[in-house]
């Protein structure tokens, strides 16, 4: 795990609309892009919380560095978003929607210990898409700062992985509750992710229309599900996971970065 920072051009010089006419996949991933700044900085708050007392030296500072890498992936994603929000302004309305009810509305209400397990599951997922995106980055999009973007970000998302499920385990948080955890994940994330490409999409109906198909064939959907099933398994760590060759490449290529 490496401190790096993303040079704000590049956040700041996606063409939008470019990306949104390519194909629902691409949308999908602007979706992703925008939703997942405020389920970075839930995943700060809660195992933030949780750190405080416990006495392992190693996990605290590797979390410390986790914590980095998502600030600066809330950071980037927030300018990105904003920028967006200037022309789609209907797309802000959603993501507030998605902010108002998942943090405003139901994290209040949430036990410490849900919370962190909710936050795994999201880094489950979020080194799933992570997985997924960099094996297929040229499928998802032809715009270079997207994929300038998305491969920092993803890089990131799969070296600090399973930090936040040692804190869950380290927590004591029961099997019961890291698998509701992920249930709930699984649906917000598959739910509102593919809303808001629908969004994104519309009114281009060339593209809206093959979203069924988009989805299936490239099987976003279906890893996801997959990825949820083998973290519900008592006996799972995500140090399990073979990593794809494409993460040692993209790791070198973002060593500028650093
Ligand atoms: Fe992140
Ligand atoms: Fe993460």
């Amino acid at each position: 795990m490496k401190k790096r920072k993303l040079p704000t051009q590049i956040a700041t010089s996606i063409n939008y609309d470019r990306i949104q006419r390519e194909s629902f996949l691409s949308c999908w991933f602007l979706s992703y892009c925008l939703l997942v700044s405020s389920a970075e900085r839930f995943i700060i708050r809660s195992a933030g919380d949780a750190v405080r007392d416990i006495g392992d030296q190693e996990l605290k500072s590797n979390l410390k560095l986790c914590f980095f890498q998502e600030a600066q992936h809330a950071r980037s994603h927030h300018i990105f978003s904003e920028r967006f929000f200037e022309f789609r302004p209907m797309l802000r309305m959603f993501v507030k929607m998605n902010d108002y009810l998942n943090y405003r509305i139901v994290e209040p209400l949430a036990p410490g210990r849900l919370k962190l397990s909710v936050a795994a599951a999201m880094e489950q997922l979020n080194a799933e898409i992570a997985y997924f995106g960099l094996q297929r980055l040229r499928e998802i999009s032809n715009e270079e700062s997207f994929k300038q973007i998305l491969s920092w970000h993803f890089v990131e998302e799969i070296e600090h992985r399973e930090h936040i499920y040692d804190l869950m385990r380290e927590k004591d948080v029961r099997q019961g509750a890291k698998v509701f955890g992920m249930m709930l994940v699984w649906w917000s994330f598959s739910f509102w992710i593919t809303m808001g490409a629908v969004l994104i999409s519309w009114p281009q109906f060339g593209v809206w229309r093959l979203c069924g198909r988009d989805l299936r064939k490239r099987g976003i959907l279906s890893r996801l599900w997959r990825s949820a099933w083998r973290y519900c398994r008592k006996e799972y760590h995500p140090s399990v996971e073979t990593l794809p060759p494409e993460f040692f490449i993209y790791q070198r290529r973002v060593k500028a970065f650093e």
